[in-house]
C-alpha cells in the first residue's frame, strides 16, 4: 500500500481540557471552560472537565498506549491557565513542569510531540477582560506561545499555535453553545479576527524561538447547496464564504473578502501578521454542510436552535450512515475538501495535514471483553481511501492525526460521546484499546 508519501505522519490527537482533568492542581487558573461547565444546563450530561480521563497522572499510560498503537506523533495541547493562571504576567513553572514530563516521555517512547498552544480553554482573567472579542487577547496569546516554546522548544519541533477559530467564534460567541458561552451573532466577528492576529503573532513568536514546523488546525467541510434555486445557492455561497474561505484567505492570502473585512477591526499590518508563512495547513475533517435560503432547512442542528435571523439555513444529509452523534458520513467530503484547498490556492498552498478526522461510536463489549468497533474502523478506512483519492489527484498531504487517542469530555456534550480508538470507563479510569486501534496500528505498520 504505497500510496502515502514518504515521511509521512501518522499520529493521534486530544486536547488539554478534554483529557487532562487535574483542574486545581499545581496552581492551574480557571479557564472559561470551568466557567461555563458550572452554569446549570450548559452541558448535556451535566459533567464538566474536572476529571475527564484524569491524564494529567495517568500521561505515562497513555504515552504508552501511543507507542503500543505505532503512531509517529501525538497531538496534545497546552493548557494556557495551566502555564499562565491569569493569561499573562506570573508564569506557573510547576504547570510548564506538567509538559515537561509529557515531552520526555514522549521523547523516550520515539513518538514526536506536536503541541497546539490555544485549543479553546481561555484563562478566564481574560475572558472577564473581554476575552476573543478584545484586540489585547491575541497579544497575550503571542506571549505565552514565547514561554511555552522557551520551555519545550528544544524537544517539540511541530507546533499549532490555534485549533478552529472558526468553532470559537460561532460556537463560543455567536451562538452562546460553547464557552464563553456569549451569544452575539455576528457581533461575534471580531473574535475570528482576533484569533487570527493571535494565531499569526503566536507564530512569529515561535519563529523567532526557532521553531521550524509551524502549522494550524482549523475545521473545513465542503457545503453543499440544498437546491439549484438561486436564494439556496446565494445562502450557501455566504455560509461557504464564513465557514471555510474567511479564515483560510487570511492565513494563506493575507485577505479577507472585502464586505467582510469591512465589519472587522483590522489595523494597518495585521493581515500580514496573520499571513506569516506556514510550514504546513491543518485540516480538521468531519463531514460536508449542506445548506440553503434561511427559513428552509432545520431550526436544530447537533441539538443547537438556530437563531431566526441567520442568513442562512441548514438541511440534512440524510442519504447516508450516521455516527452515535447524527453526523452524516462523507468520506468523499474529505477528498472535495482537500481538492478545493489545491484549487483555490495552487502554489501559495503550503504541505497539507489532516490535524482531526474521527466519529463518535459507543460500540458494547463483548461477552469477551473485546469492543468491536466495526463502524469505526469503516469510518476510518474510507476516510484513509479519501485521502489517498486526494494524494493521488496530486494534493500534498503530509500526514493525517486521528481524533481521538481516548474517548473524553466532549464539550458540550460532555461524556456522551465517545470518539477514542480506546475506551474509557470514567468511573475506574480504565482505557481498553477497541478494535479500530489495532486496525489504525495495522495500516500504519502496512502503510510504511
Ligand atoms: C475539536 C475537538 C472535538 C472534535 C469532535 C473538533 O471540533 O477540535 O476538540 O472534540 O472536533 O467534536
Amino acid at each position: 500500500m504505497a500510496t502515502y508519501p514518504d515521511g509521512f505522519l501518522w499520529g493521534a490527537a486530544t486536547a488539554a481540557y478534554q483529557i487532562e482533568g487535574a483542574v486545581d492542581a499545581d496552581g492551574r487558573g480557571a479557564s472559561v471552560w470551568d466557567t461555563f461547565c458550572a452554569r446549570p444546563g450548559r452541558i448535556a450530561d451535566g459533567s464538566s472537565g474536572a476529571i475527564a480521563c484524569d491524564h494529567y497522572h495517568r500521561y505515562a499510560e497513555d504515552v504508552q498506549l501511543l507507542r503500543d498503537l505505532g503512531v509517529d506523533a501525538y497531538r496534545f495541547s497546552v493548557s494556557w491557565p495551566r502555564v499562565l493562571p491569569t493569561g499573562t504576567g506570573q508564569v506557573n513553572g510547576a504547570g510548564l513542569d506538567f509538559y515537561d514530563r509529557l515531552v520526555d516521555a514522549l521523547c523516550a517512547a520515539g513518538v514526536a510531540p506536536v503541541a497546539t498552544l490555544f485549543h479553546w480553554d481561555t484563562p478566564q482573567a481574560l475572558e472577564d477582560a473581554g476575552g476573543w472579542l478584545v484586540r489585547d487577547t491575541a497579544h497575550r496569546l503571542g506571549e505565552y506561545a514565547a514561554v511555552v516554546a522557551d520551555r519545550l522548544g528544544d524537544r517539540v519541533a511541530h507546533w499549532i499555535p490555534i485549533n478552529e477559530p472558526r468553532e470559537v467564534t460561532m460556537l463560543g460567541y455567536g451562538l452562546g453553545v460553547h464557552a464563553p458561552g456569549r451569544t452575539g451573532l455576528f457581533d461575534a466577528l471580531p473574535v475570528a479576527h482576533h484569533l487570527l492576529l493571535g494565531h499569526g503573532l503566536a507564530t512569529r513568536a515561535l519563529r523567532a524561538a526557532g521553531a521550524t514546523s509551524v502549522g494550524i488546525a482549523a475545521s473545513h467541510s465542503p457545503t453543499w447547496t440544498a437546491s439549484d434555486s438561486a436564494p439556496d445557492r446565494e445562502a450557501a455561497g455566504f455560509f461557504d464564504l464564513i465557514n471555510n474561505w474567511l479564515f483560510a484567505d487570511a492565513v494563506l492570502r493575507g485577505e479577507y473578502d472585502a464586505d467582510l473585512g469591512a465589519l472587522l477591526p483590522v489595523r494597518d499590518g495585521d493581515l500580514e501578521v496573520i499571513s506569516t508563512p506556514l510550514d504546513w495547513y491543518g485540516i480538521n475533517y468531519y463531514n460536508p454542510t449542506r445548506v440553503g435560503a434561511p427559513g428552509s432547512g432545520a431550526q436544530e442542528v447537533d441539538g443547537i436552535a438556530m437563531p431566526e435571523e441567520l442568513p442562512f439555513s441548514f438541511a440534512p444529509i440524510d442519504d447516508v450512515p450516521h455516527t452515535d452523534f447524527g453526523w452524516p458520513v462523507v468520506p468523499e467530503g474529505l477528498t472535495e475538501i482537500l481538492l478545493a484547498f489545491a484549487e483555490r490556492y495552487g502554489d501559495a498552498l503550503p504541505p497539507l495535514m489532516i490535524t482531526e478526522n474521527g466519529c463518535s461510536y459507543d460500540d458494547p463489549a463483548g461477552p469477551d471483553g473485546r469492543i468491536v468497533d466495526e463502524r469505526r474502523i469503516r469510518y476510518l478506512d474510507s476516510h484513509l481511501t479519501a485521502l489517498r483519492a486526494a494524494i493521488a489527484q496530486g494534493v500534498d498531504v503530509r500526514g493525517y492525526f486521528t481524533w481521538s487517542l481516548l474517548d473524553n469530555f466532549e464539550w458540550a456534550e460532555g461524556y456522551r460521546q465517545r470518539f477514542g480508538l480506546v475506551h474509557v470507563d470514567f468511573d475506574s479510569q480504565v482505557r481498553t484499546p477497541r478494535a479500530s486501534y489495532q486496525w489504525f496500528g495495522d495500516h500504519i505498520r502496512a502503510s510504511r
